[in-house]
């Protein structure tokens, strides 16, 4: 089927320094090493998935202000990055005004649903390897709070995807989170789901992580991935080099960790397509 637009997947915690942005840039570099064709949409103003892929802020002609403001399509703003098959619609300031400019359109919240629907699945072969253009995930990067962006990004999504830092403090929060997903199924989007819970950060030198990934998982099950992505200095300084972790150290215990996150990821939708 090439009608169909992309799978779409928030990464959202309104919580800041969680690791949605890292994220983001390396997930979608691990789901384009296996083949995939992703498209991620900063949506944070701040702008840091696009500077982490090394998107300098001349060079952003168009941004996703321009697509959610109607001025400008995915097509025309998506950018390529250094990583094949990997593209970005990157975000700049104007962003953080957007949220008062379209307060009383009736469509505030449907922008970026709107502005998807124009972007179609690559077609795959008999053996289901991606032959055509287009793309298979959608990958939002959204801002560290429950705002009309955010809004924005669930409205659009199929399925969310949560990081949560393995802290202490780690499930605080969450409730409110989620409490915001069920609110936006039932008056926006009543097929969204939680595609998974994502654990980061974590050291294995803190005796505590343990702790924290036990009680996480004891509380939201299976919606918990097995993959755990562990605090990786690696990690840290890959976006000071506008390098994805991927690219910059790719044998390190962080890129490998993206990788196999990624491959429990297209695990799981394969699963959901057969079901
Ligand atoms: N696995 C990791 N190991 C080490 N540092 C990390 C890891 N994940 C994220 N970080 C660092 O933590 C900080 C916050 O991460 P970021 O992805 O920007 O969070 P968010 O987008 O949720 O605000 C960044 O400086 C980032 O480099
Ligand atoms: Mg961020």
């Amino acid at each position: 089927m090439t009608d169909q637009r992309p799978r779409v997947l928030a990464i959202a915690n309104q919580k800041g320094g969680v690791g949605k942005t890292t994220t983001a840039i390396n997930l979608g570099t691990a789901l384009a090493a296996i083949d995939e064709r992703v498209l991620i949409v900063d949506l944070d103003p701040q702008g840091n998935a696009s500077t982490g892929l090394g998107i300098d802020h001349k060079s952003r002609k168009r941004s996703t202000y321009d697509v959610l403001t109607g001025q400008a399509t995915f097509a025309a703003t998506a950018m390529e990055t250094a990583v094949p098959r990997l593209h970005i619609a990157p975000s700049t300031l104007d962003l953080s005004g957007l949220e008062l400019e379209i307060a009383n359109e009736r469509d505030r919240a449907y922008r970026l649903r709107n502005a998807l629907a124009s972007l179609t699945r690559p077609a795959r072969n008999a053996t289901g390897k991606i032959v055509g253009d287009g793309y298979s995930y959608a990958l939002v990067d959204c801002p560290p709070s429950l705002n009309l962006l955010t809004i924005n990004a669930m409205a659009a999504a199929d399925a969310i995807l949560v990081p949560l830092q393995c802290e202490f403090f780690a499930l605080e929060g969450l409730s409110q989170l989620l409490k915001t997903v069920e609110q936006v199924k039932t008056n926006l989007n009543p097929g969204l789901t939680i595609h998974g819970v994502v654990l980061t950060m974590y050291d294995v030198r803190n005796n505590l992580s343990d702790q924290v990934v036990a009680d996480v998982r004891q509380f939201l099950g299976d919606k918990v991935y097995d993959t755990i992505i562990p605090r990786n200095v690696r990690v840290s300084e890959a976006p000071s080099y506008g390098k994805p972790v991927l690219l910059y150290d790719f044998k390190c215990v962080g890129s490998q960790a993206y990788l196999k996150l990624a491959s429990e990821i297209v695990q799981r939708e394969r699963a959901l397509a057969a079901a």
